[in-house]
């Protein structure tokens, strides 16, 4: 680090732009394209900042290409058409062997020979295509109509894995274009969506729309906060490829992102394992796939098999089934969640999307129910994909006017809506579902981790009236709790124990276990690293806990408060049962202190949580991602991505055991 400022210091500014250009440019490679971060954020943001300082003062040194200029073009509020230099073509498709073997039958019968395929997964996203001039990337144009598209140049800048600039590969032409796929990571996605929710947003319905819609956005800065991610795979003209293999090792070096997954293969059978082996595994991935994508390899052969209308006869799109259906809604339903907000539950008629039986979805609010037109006997399009929630992405015949309940529907409680949030509330705080869904949630995994009290118990103890609020599981009896439904004299025991076992927790899961609105696992966990015991985070002032990095002042608003109120209270009779939050050693002060931990995969002797509270108590810190800071990743079965980085960042891996015995003596 020394090092680097003393060179800021003596470089000639030109010299030190152009440095850090090559540096960011590296890291953004790593980072967006190769998935193998080699610094921090907090490293890269200094390198970044640096040079926007540069640029700021020396304003001659910005260069189009630069890593700042990213976001900078105009706001427009009409995309230029764009023709095409060559048509963005279609694919036809297959659904399944049979028309599979057609294809190859044809190929061969038409080149009379053997065959090799490159086979590529089919990326649910939108096709952009990329024009590069003397190496700069001069414009970004969405497929359109295949002839002409739009002028999207600003927003895809802003793409983080899009090079604006390339270095020179011999045999290419100083024009020359490459195409893809942009797409909407998963997680992305469901981040983007939670962020709509905390703001009472209408959520989106799908990433691949979602991605479109950002692409065209109006302001770039809007499509450069989404986390778009690219695909590429095919260069026009090919220059020195000879194959479409050729062309995705060329564009991999030449700093694109290009699909890991691609494979070249010999004959048909290969080709229907590696369609039957990404059906199976196709929700592994980070994000949708609508098929594979099957391509003759050689340019050669491809030259002589030509076209048909608008598709190539050399490629062929092997589909799956679709994972959009189409059913009736059956009933509106709305469920009282454990802070009271009503949310409406669209019954369907049940229908198999993406291979999983949805018989609900969720509508969220009034006003999205009215926003989609949705309504008792309305034919509606379900979306469903992975790990996507279901949702409703359209409505045949829409129709407006569904209202909330004006009463909650479990305790006939004033449901009230309390502007400026879209959601209704049932606003007694003795309501059965708000206190079932608030004892299940202090019971959960992340919170106080009591196994075996799932909904079913815990609503036969509410009917009872034997728990009112979580305090009084500490004061349930083995002749209470053998009466209920499903409980034998050993299992009465058994819950009770680890009731009884529960009553150490450390102070962030403590807190979470709370609900206390807006406050999820992390901000619980860094109001517990900040206040270390509940006394002192209980008399904080909402000053003190808005000065909690990270902490809105929303937040600290919602954490004040339900101090104040009914949770203040709750929180004392907690205690009196019994219940101690182990306060938070200060950090930094152990044998793990400055040491970073990764737990992937299932751990057998502990919970993932209970792992990471011991490395926090040892000093040492547990991160949720790998990179090359991490210091020890603990793999157990079932580890997947971020095992796969650490092999490939040469990080220390441990597996349970030898985790075990390094902590055993600390
Ligand atoms: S090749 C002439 N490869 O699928 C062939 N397309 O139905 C051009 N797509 O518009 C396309 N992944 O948006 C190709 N690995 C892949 C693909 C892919 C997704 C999309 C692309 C295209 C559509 C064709």
């Amino acid at each position: 680090m020394t090092k680097k400022k003393k060179t800021a210091k003596v470089a000639e500014p030109s010299a030190r732009a152009q440095e850090l250009r090559e540096q960011i440019r590296h890291h953004e490679h790593a980072y967006y394209v190769l998935d193998l971060p080699e610094i921090s954020d907090a490293e890269f943001d200094a390198l970044f900042l640096e040079l926007r300082r540069l640029e700021e003062e020396n304003p001659k040194l910005i260069t189009a290409d630069s890593p700042t200029q990213r976001v900078g073009g105009e706001a427009s509020e009409q995309f230029a058409k764009v023709r095409h230099r060559s048509p963005m073509l279609s694919l036809q498709n297959a659904f399944d062997e049979d028309e599979i073997r057609a294809f190859d039958r044809r190929v061969r019968g038409a080149i009379g020979g053997d065959v090799h395929y490159c086979a590529e997964l089919k990326i649910d996203g939108l096709a952009i295509s990329l024009t590069y001039e003397h190496g700069r990337l001069i414009r970004a144009a969405t497929r359109g109509d295949g002839t002409v598209g739009e002028d999207v140049t600003a927003n895809v800048r802003t793409i983080r894995s899009v090079p604006l600039s390339v270095e020179p590969v011999a045999g290419l032409p100083d024009v020359f274009e490459v195409r893809g796929e942009v797409y909407f990571p998963i997680a992305a996605f469901e981040r983007l969506n939670a962020e709509m929710e905390a703001q009472g947003k209408a959520r989106y319905v799908n990433p691949r729309n979602t991605a479109a819609g950002s692409v065209r956005q109006i302001d770039p800065t809007v499509t450069g906060s989404r986390d778009l991610q690219t695909f590429m795979y095919t260069l026009d003209p090919g220059g020195p490829c000879r194959s479409q293999w050729d062309v995705l090792t060329t564009l991999a070096k030449m700093g694109f992102r290009v699909n890991k997954h691609r494979r070249r293969l010999t004959g048909i059978d290969e080709v229907l394992e590696y369609h039957a082996e990404w059906q199976r595994k196709r929700h592994e991935l980070d994000h949708e796939i609508d098929g594979v994508v099957i391509k003759v390899d050689r340019f050669d052969q491809q030259l002589e098999l030509g076209f048909v209308a608008r598709s190539p006869r050399w490629a062929i799109a092997f589909k799956y089934a679709p994972e959009e259906a189409e059913t009736e809604v059956e009933e509106i339903a709305c469920y009282v969640g454990r802070t009271g907000v009503l949310t409406p539950v669209a019954h369907l008629k049940p229908v198999i999307v993406g291979g999983v039986t949805v018989r609900n979805v969720t509508t969220h609010n009034e006003d999205q129910v009215n926003e989609k037109g949705v309504y008792v006997g309305a034919r509606v399009v379900i979306h469903r994909a992975g790990d996507v929630i279901p949702e409703i992405v359209s409505v045949k015949e829409p129709k407006q006017g569904w209202r909330m309940p004006a009463k909650c529907p479990v305790c006939g409680g004033e449901v009230v809506r309390e502007e400026p949030y879209i959601a209704h509330r049932c606003i007694n705080p003795f309501c059965a579902a708000q206190r079932l869904e608030r004892v299940r949630h202090f019971a959960s995994r992340g919170a106080m981790n009591i196994d075996g009290l799932g909904y079913a118990t815990i609503n036969q103890l509410i009917e009872r009236k034997w728990v009112v609020d979580p305090s009084d599981l500490f004061r349930l009896t083995k002749e209470q709790v053998v009466q209920l439904e499903g409980f034998a004299d050993k299992s009465a025991q058994k819950l009770l124990t680890r009731i009884a076992d529960s009553q150490r927790p450390p102070l962030g899961r403590f807190l979470y276990s709370l609900g206390i609105p807006q406050v999820g696992e992390a901000t619980a966990e860094l109001l517990a690293a900040e206040f270390g015991t509940i006394d002192a985070l209980r008399s904080a002032t909402l000053e003190q806990i808005d000065a909690v990095e990270s902490v809105g002042s929303n937040m600290a608003n919602e954490v004040r408060m339900y101090f104040e109120g009914h949770g203040g209270e709750l929180v004392g009779r907690l205690i009196e049962a019994g219940v101690l939050p182990q306060a938070m050693e200060a950090p930094g002060d152990g044998p793990f202190t400055g040491k970073t931990f990764v737990f992937t995969g299932t751990l057998e002797t502990m919970g993932r949580p209970d792992a990471e509270a011991l490395i926090r108590g040892l000093g040492g810190k547990a991160a949720s991602s790998v990179s090359a800071k991490t210091d020890y990743v603990v793999a157990g079965p079932g580890a997947g991505s971020k095992l796969e980085k650490a092999q490939k960042l040469k990080l220390n891996i441990l597996d349970e055991q030898q985790f075990l015995e390094l902590i055993r003596d600390k």
